[in-house]
């Protein structure tokens, strides 16, 4: 069994990160790979009840806090039954979203709450990915497609544009902070384009 692989995919509603996680996961696989494709909030039963919690209703039902204590129990329960026991077996897996978020939407967005946001991943998950794919994408066209796919998943999709700028500038912080394991890609490009890029950016650090 080898040591696994264990790779996030980051960004702001609507970059694109579904897309590239779901296609490399494909890729990977077609090349022989076993790999997991898993999404936060959620990527186990418990944490996918969790994710109704925080992703439905009114956007004032939680506080920050609140919500920051619940996308940490919903990592917790994801880490335990999905992604440790996968990385256990060598396997790579694929998430998309992880502690990242939460650093930045409840970490900045949603008030200065860096400091217990780390706090609690100190003390609760304790885990950081190998490679994260932070896609990066014009804040507005971002907001256009999540609006444009009318989910009842929509308590962050409420925010504006305004935030969406906050956001995207969060995570471009995070690239340079975790500048190791983080790598910022354009999502201002052809799917194609952006998968081919990141296919090979993983390949090289399989090799
Ligand atoms: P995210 O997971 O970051 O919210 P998605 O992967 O769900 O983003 O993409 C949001 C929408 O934009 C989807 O309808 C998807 O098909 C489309 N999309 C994704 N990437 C691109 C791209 N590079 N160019 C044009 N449309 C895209
Ligand atoms: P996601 O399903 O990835 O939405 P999208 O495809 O629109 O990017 O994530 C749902 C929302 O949850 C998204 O607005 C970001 C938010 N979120 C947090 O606020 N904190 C977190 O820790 C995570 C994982 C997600």
């Amino acid at each position: 069994m080898g040591a696994g692989l264990f790779i996030t995919f980051e960004g702001i509603d609507g970059s694109g990160k579904s897309t590239q996680a779901r296609l490399l996961a494909e890729t990977l696989g077609d090349e022989g790979h076993d790999v997991v494709l898993t999404r936060e909030p959620g990527g186990s039963a418990g944490a996918e009840d969790i994710r109704r919690l925080v992703l439905q209703g009114d956007p004032d039902r939680w506080s920050p806090e609140t919500e920051i204590l619940l996308f940490t129990a919903a990592r917790r329960d994801h880490l335990e039954k999905t992604i440790d026991p996968a990385l256990a077996a060598g396997r790579i897996v694929v998430s998309d979203r992880f502690a990242d978020s939460t650093r930045v939407y409840q970490g900045i967005t949603r008030g200065d709450l860096r400091e217990t946001v780390d706090a609690l991943h100190r003390l609760m998950i304790g885990r950081e990915p190998d490679l994260t794919f932070i896609v990066d994408m014009d804040p507005a066209l971002g907001l256009e497609r999540a609006l444009a796919r009318q989910t009842a998943e929509e308590r962050f999709e409420g925010f504006g544009v305004d935030m969406q700028m906050r956001m995207r500038a969060g995570f471009l912080a995070l690239a340079r902070e975790f500048s190791d394991r983080c790598v910022v890609v354009d999502g201002n490009r052809e799917i194609g384009d952006i998968a081919a890029e990141i296919a090979a950016l993983t390949r090289a650090r399989l090799a």
